[in-house]
């Protein structure tokens, strides 16, 4: 990693602020500094702190710009102003020759935002996802729309995603189908088996007990949505004392408030503070049966053959629906109990989710991204697409 000093190699920026973008750019930033034709400069925005520091940390990553713009309770708008201007300062200083963004946060858009007013272009990472509905998730369809509009080069995971990003006119030629770099990610991670840092979950690990792994943050689900997820979580251990819920809880204060109370008494539900990406890849690889409203989780189950129950009404990553993996099953209580019931107790249903499958990618997203950047500047040739 160099100092961002506008060298002889052409200067190439990654820019990110919150844990799955952090997870996701990762494996580029690896891409990058291993490639002798650029130089890699990472900026973070720190819209996330310890759940961002938690991953720069396991992959060796010592940002070279830190704009540091968390705020408790920050608004959208917040993030976006608060990056933009860290930004503007920062490209007025020395131009990076282009940006990487990643995914749909708001970090993102504000980054490419900031870089397209600079004449800087544009290299958006999981381009192309879409709900086809602009309020769910929220603000995340938006974000990612826009940034499609700004963009020099977009690296979309699948053909699904390229097919979207098809049928709003993005130009062919501009479109490269890399599969996801969470995948790349989990596949550096998984294996490694390590340890987890609290006792108690190495003692979980230990005794075989069956687990459901439970991950909760989406905007669009918190208030009444969460505190029903908390009385499903309560209602499922109670019926079933010989499962452990585990459930590394974000950082959001305004998540806490809602799932916690329902579940502080139950002894079979273990709440932890998020873990950090390689602890919870291996809890992930130890689980049951994962239920989330997360993206990068959907992407990542499946590929470990685990039954995902996806608290949300639409997804933007629906090939893992397809293949029968992953089942969306929205927040309502009730719903979310007889779902994880079925699960646990219909072995012909569990084994049908049950299925290994990697619609997301081979493990080779970042070398196909690093690639396509070298053709985008003109130093190199784009890889094959990613057949998804
Ligand atoms: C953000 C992204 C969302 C992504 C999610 C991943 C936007 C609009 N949302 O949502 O797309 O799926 O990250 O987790 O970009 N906090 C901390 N420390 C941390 C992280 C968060 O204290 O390390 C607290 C802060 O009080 C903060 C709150 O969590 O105000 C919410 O964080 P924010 O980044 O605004 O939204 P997320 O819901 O995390
Ligand atoms: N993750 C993690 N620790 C946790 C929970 C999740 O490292 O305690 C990882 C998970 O493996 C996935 C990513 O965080 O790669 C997903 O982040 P999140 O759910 O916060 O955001 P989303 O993917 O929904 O944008």
């Amino acid at each position: 990693m160099s100092t961002f000093t506008g060298g002889i190699m052409p200067v190439i920026m990654p820019i990110y602020g919150t844990r799955p973008e952090a997870i996701k750019m990762a494996p580029i930033v690896a891409a990058l500094n291993a490639s002798e034709d650029f130089d890699c400069v990472v900026t973070v925005t720190g819209q996330h702190r310890e759940m961002l520091d938690q991953v720069n940390d396991l992959f060796g990553i010592t940002p070279d710009h830190d704009l540091d713009i968390l705020q408790h309770g920050q608004s959208l708008s917040d993030i976006l102003t608060r990056t933009i201007n860290g930004l503007d300062k920062l490209f007025a200083e020395s131009k990076p020759d282009a940006v990487v963004v990643q995914g749909d946060t708001t970090t993102s858009t504000a980054g490419a935002i900031a870089a397209f007013y600079r004449g800087i272009p544009v290299v958006h990472a999981e381009a192309g996802l879409r709900s086809h509905n602009l309020f769910s998730p929220f603000p995340e369809e938006a974000n990612r729309k826009i940034t499609t509009q700004i963009a020099s080069l977009h690296l979309a995971p699948t053909s699904t995603s390229k097919a979207n990003l098809l049928a709003e006119s993005v130009n062919a030629a501009d479109i490269v189908v890399t599969g996801n770099t969470v995948i790349d990610a989990l596949l550096t991670t998984v294996d490694k088996k390590i340890p987890f840092t609290d006792p108690a979950l190495e003692e979980l690990a230990a005794s075989g007990q069956k687990i459901l792994l439970v991950t909760t943050h989406r905007r669009e689900n918190q208030g009444d949505a969460m505190r029903g997820v908390g009385r499903a979580l309560a209602r499922i251990a109670k019926a079933e004392p010989d499962l452990m819920i585990v459930l590394p809880i974000h950082k959001n204060p305004v998540v806490r408030d809602a799932v916690l109370p329902a579940i502080e008494g139950p002894p079979n539900v273990m709440v932890t503070e998020p873990l950090a990406y390689g602890e919870f890849t291996r809890m992930l690889s130890l689980a049951h049966v994962v239920l989330t409203d997360s993206g990068g989780v959907q992407e990542e189950a499946p590929s470990l053959g685990k039954p995902v129950l996806v608290m949300r009404e639409n997804t933007e990553r629906p090939e893992a629906l397809v293949a029968g993996t992953v089942k969306l099953i929205g927040t309502d209580e009730e719903r979310i109990v007889s779902e994880v019931n079925q699960l646990l107790h219909d072995p012909a249903h569990f084994d049908a989710m049950a299925t290994a499958v990697n619609p997301y990618g081979d493990g080779k997203a970042a070398a196909r991204t690093v690639a396509a950047i070298a053709q985008l500047l003109g130093t190199g040739r784009r890889m094959a697409d990613f057949a998804s």
